[in-house]
């Protein structure tokens, strides 16, 4: 999401000191120094790569188009050879039979209509395959957040119920059938896999949190049965054929009132929302349901197949303000779900399921990811890391410090964490797993507090000071993926080579960027990365020469990076998923024209961008891009 990029100051602000917080000046800067060495010295891909590295280094690119230069065109913009279409913008009805009312272009649609309509902001998608084909299947997308100015025709004034229930509705998930046809990419509707999931839909809460009393409230005394989602930003495929989503910045939408609790505070909840539901839907007031903020935080598990199945909250996996998670499989046969907190000095976390995954599909593994060990990641210096252990009753993590059972580790991880001394990161956004070689990468997006007064210091993973611009680390793990014990690096530190601030200067081979988020392993073990500068940044000062956001390639064996896409102003690019066969590659143009206040000027809605329309004045509106190769061969190779 695009307002993240201002926030958690106060969340973050926690009395636990970063391990890796050193006082003392003289070590403080032998800390940087060391970090710098290590960083564009042995730390390098290239060097650290050892035999991967090495021996491809001296190959010739296997980026085998033309990158495109930095724009800002307000235009999607794709390589020569390469052509795109666009599909299921804002407003449009997902297909549902007998609901499909027409998406009118002043925003004048009911709350009722955006509840069986594409929802606002779309970020993850993926696409589930029918039939094997990889021209007809099934995507479910997450709508992220609202700009209320641009939701609702008058904007926010005189807000009201209904315009509460339309934003609710604009939130979610949807699912819709799509085909190829000559024309490109089309929605089929209706259709019977056609589904919008809203702050109505009710969820069933899954593992060790699934009934604790800090997840009941009056509406809901067992604790176990969620109304909604929200805030839903990545979202990833699990092998057993289920959808992915992470519900990132929850905390927006509770009042905590004037004088929050040390568990709200340190979950970053403030006096009012930033999204104002509580002043016509009493339960994200949190200062009379303080039980409520705790059922949101979780990954949720959707099977897009049936859209009649209950999602469910899988707290196994631990609360965060969670980018998303992303499964692989271990050697034995377990799930491995790796996720992270887009959130400024908060955590990267694993979790290993107890059981096999089982073939079946989604019937068969319905409780996988119910039972397991949470773990969170501390990367230390000499390049070596630890996955720590979350569980009750071990280390700190006792009734003495806090935590009652296991069900108040997750719903606490943040504080589980800071009780571990794990590593506090420079906000992870997207993780991607490649099977091949074991390493498993994560964007770092950027965190402008790291070494600020008051603010935990630099460390060997976090290595730079205010930190604008954003790296990718990765890690493999020993064992296939189960060990507790990892080694890691930098794939590259993100930047504009020529910022005169030394810090903000990238290490980038080939197309600098800034702010990396999306991410995704590819065909052929290409990386492809997606870019979320704010609107109030882009294109100034250290951003001048970036552009607008972009989706760009990596080739992690050399780290050769070429820029693949540019996006329409003020937009974000996410959502990565391709069809089976590679073909065609999913993404989503998220907010184009968002205001640099995250809200909108309903007098003037296209001020920024009107894409994807081409009217002065259009409302600008989120939707998928589905591109493919004119020849139709496989993306990006
Ligand atoms: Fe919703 Fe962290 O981006
Ligand atoms: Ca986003
Ligand atoms: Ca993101
Ligand atoms: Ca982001």
């Amino acid at each position: 999401m695009a307002k993240d990029f201002e926030t958690m100051e106060d969340s973050n602000r926690s009395a636990n000191p970063s391990i890796h917080d050193v006082s003392n000046p003289a070590r403080r800067q032998y800390l940087q120094t060391a970090t710098w060495l290590a960083l564009f010295g042995s730390f390098h891909p290239l060097s650290v790569m050892g035999a991967q590295g090495e021996n491809e280094a001296n190959k010739t690119s296997r980026l085998n188009f033309q990158g495109l230069p930095p724009s800002t065109e307000d235009a999607v913009q794709v390589p020569a050879g390469y052509t795109f279409n666009i599909l299921a913008a804002w407003g449009e009805p997902v297909g549902i039979s007998g609901q499909m009312p027409a998406f009118r272009t002043d925003a004048s649609n009911t709350a009722q209509e955006q509840a069986v309509q594409m929802g606002r902001h779309h970020d993850g998608l993926a696409f589930f395959s029918l039939n094997a084909s990889s021209s007809h299947g099934v995507i479910m997308t997450n709508h992220e957040y609202t700009d209320d100015g641009l939701l609702h025709t008058d904007g926010m004034q005189n807000w009201s119920a209904e315009k509460v229930k339309k934003s609710q509705n604009a939130h979610g998930l949807s699912a819709y059938e799509a085909r190829l046809d000559h024309k490109g990419w089309q929605m089929v509707r209706p259709s019977r896999y056609a589904r919008r999931i809203t702050l109505d839909t009710v969820f069933a809460v899954g593992g060790p949190a699934a009934g604790h009393p800090m997840m009941q409230t009056a509406a809901d005394p067992s604790g176990r049965w969620i109304k909604g989602t929200l805030n839903n930003c990545a979202s990833s495929k699990t092998p057993w054929g289920t959808y992915l989503s992470g519900e990132e910045n929850w905390s927006f939408y509770f009042a905590a009132g004037e004088a929050p609790s040390p568990h709200h505070k340190r979950w970053g909840l403030r006096a009012k929302s930033f999204y104002q539901w509580e002043s016509h839907d009493e339960r994200f007031d949190a200062s009379k349901h303080p039980n409520e903020p705790n059922r949101f935080g979780w990954i949720v598990e959707v099977d897009p197949m049936d859209p009649n199945s209950t999602p469910v909250k899988r707290t196994a996996i631990g609360r965060g303000a969670h980018e998303g998670a992303w499964v692989t499989e271990s050697g034995d046969g377990r799930a491995v779900v790796y996720s992270g907190e887009d959130a400024r000095f908060e955590y990267i976390y694993k979790f290993i399921s107890r059981d096999k995954i089982a073939p079946g599909g989604a019937a068969a593994n319905r409780e996988l990811l119910d039972h397991g060990t949470l773990y969170v990641a501390r990367f230390d210096a000499d390049g070596t890391g630890k996955w720590l252990p979350m569980v009750h009753g071990h280390g700190p993590l006792t009734p003495a410090n806090g935590f009652a059972d296991q069900g108040e580790v997750l719903i606490k991880a943040r504080q589980a964490s800071d009780a571990l001394g794990a590593t506090k990161m420079d906000r992870p956004e997207w993780l991607t797993i490649d099977k091949e070689t074991g390493w498993v990468y994560c964007t770092l997006t950027n965190n402008s507090n790291r070494g600020q007064d008051k603010f935990p210091d630099v460390d060997a993973a976090n290595p730079r000071a205010n930190n604008t611009m954003g790296q990718i680390i990765r890690w493999k793990d020993e064992n296939a993926f189960a060990a507790d014990t990892f080694v890691w690096n930098h794939l590259l530190l993100a930047g504009d080579p020529a910022n005169e601030r030394a810090q903000a200067k990238g290490n980038i081979q080939g197309d600098f960027f800034g702010c990396p988020d999306g991410l995704s392993m590819g065909p052929g073990g290409l990386l492809w990365i997606e870019t979320d500068v704010h609107s109030s940044q882009l294109n100034q000062g250290e951003f001048k020469r970036i552009g607008n956001n972009q989706m760009l390639v990596c080739d992690p064996a050399t780290a050769e990076v070429k820029r693949f896409l540019t996006g329409p102003n003020m937009c974000e690019i996410t959502g990565l998923s391709f069809t089976p066969d590679g073909t065609t590659l999913f993404i989503n143009i998220q907010h184009p024209g968002e205001s640099p206040s995250d809200r909108g000027d309903p007098k003037n809605p296209g001020h920024y961008s009107v894409w994807p329309a081409s009217t002065p004045g259009a409302r600008p509106r989120s939707a998928t891009v589905a591109i493919r190769k004119k020849d139709g061969g496989v993306i990006g190779l």
